[in-house]
């Protein structure tokens, strides 16, 4: 039976906030959702939604528009960090289901307000931490479960960017524990299956004086124990020279299981004085490609289907709990328990 005739021959009206980088991304993989429909695009910016608008034959709207309309059945929330909560609490009092960029909000309480009121209103939400669908990611994370490498002892996690973002980005987003180690603490919760009780976290602006203008930093390192005594080192940078570098290691009783980087080909050179590779995957919308598309697909099955979501906002605010109180008053050195 094909997915539109489970969804009883019914199309699923989609709205989507936010026509930015991920925006696009997600609109175009929803589009390719049999028996979903981009009914409306709504951002701030209205040339921004007329052309994402246009390109998937929906219409724009504003957001009082797209959520007043009934047969809307699900919203896709991929505007501003600051604009999160706000649209999924507005989505819950309309029983719309919420797929929902991370991070939720910059505050836990307002985090705890979303996972509360979806659970209310009964419809599904669901947080983007796509990593959780990358292909090889997810075939560590099965290897690792199936037992492989024993009991889990050490992750090891490198998380770079090729370049920051635009500082205006930077302003809103929380800072870069909140918009950018909420992924890499989001793998060291789903890989160890273990909560944080100790962290220390320092950091540094290495790359751009504008971003410490801005108040953040672009530069960290993590150490972290578990509540089983597990271990864990994130380092993270907002530029590498080299391109994206995604790859984390875990060292467990009896072996070590590795998830390196990916490259656009597979073509290694050899000539008299080096062998080398393709660097990899420019950035992450190249290299999360196929795990973008697997979590939309994940997000229209759970509608559909009634299935339980991977990524729920209850389960992230344990992320949200971590990066806020990474975030200490000076940025050079914090160390805390988090018990
Ligand atoms: N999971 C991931 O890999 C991933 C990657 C990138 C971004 N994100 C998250 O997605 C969100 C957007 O990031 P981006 O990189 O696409 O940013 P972006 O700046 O490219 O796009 C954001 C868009 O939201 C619009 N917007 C702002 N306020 C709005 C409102 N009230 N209603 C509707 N639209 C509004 C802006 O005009 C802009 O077009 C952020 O929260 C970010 O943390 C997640």
């Amino acid at each position: 039976m094909t997915d539109a005739a489970k969804r009883g021959g019914r199309t699923i009206d989609v709205a989507v906030f936010g026509a930015g980088r991920i925006g696009r991304i997600h609109a175009a993989n929803l589009a390719q959702q049999p028996g979903v429909r981009l009914k409306y695009v709504v951002d701030v910016n209205r040339e921004a939604a007329a052309a994402l608008a246009e390109q998937h034959g929906a219409q724009v709207a504003d957001i009082d528009g797209a959520m007043g309309d009934a047969s809307v059945g699900a919203t896709v929330i991929c505007s501003s960090t600051d604009t999160h909560a706000d649209l999924i609490l507005k989505s819950a009092a309309q029983k719309k289901h919420v797929f929902c960029e991370k991070p939720v909000d910059l505050t836990l309480e307002r985090a705890r307000a979303c996972a509360e009121a979806v659970e209310k209103a009964g419809v599904v939400c669901m947080i983007g931490f796509q990593r959780r669908f990358d292909p090889t990611f997810s075939a560590l994370k099965a290897r690792l479960d199936a037992g492989e490498i024993g009991t889990p002892e050490m992750l090891v996690v490198t998380s770079r960017d090729p370049g920051a973002p635009p500082v205006e980005y930077i302003r809103h987003s929380g800072g870069i524990f909140k918009d950018m180690l909420i992924h890499d603490f989001d793998i060291f919760r789903w890989i160890l299956g273990d909560e944080a009780e100790t962290l220390h976290a320092t950091g540094s602006c290495l790359s751009d004086p504008a971003i410490a203008e801005a108040g953040d930093i672009d530069s960290t390192a993590v150490t972290i124990r578990t509540k089983r005594g597990r271990l864990c080192q994130i380092n993270t940078a907002r530029r590498a020279a080299y391109g994206y570098d995604q790859r984390f290691e875990v060292l467990g009783s009896a072996g070590m299981l590795q998830a390196g980087n990916v490259r656009p080909t597979g073509v290694v050179a050899y000539s008299k004085t080096a062998v080398s590779s393709d660097v990899p995957e420019a950035f992450f919308l190249e290299r999360y490609r196929a795990a973008y598309a697997l979590e939309i697909a994940h997000f229209f099955d759970a509608v559909t289907n009634g299935k339980p979501v991977r990524t729920t906002v209850a389960c992230r605010s344990g992320d949200a709990f971590v990066a806020r109180r990474a975030r200490g008053a000076d940025r050079r050195v914090i160390s805390f328990d988090v018990r």
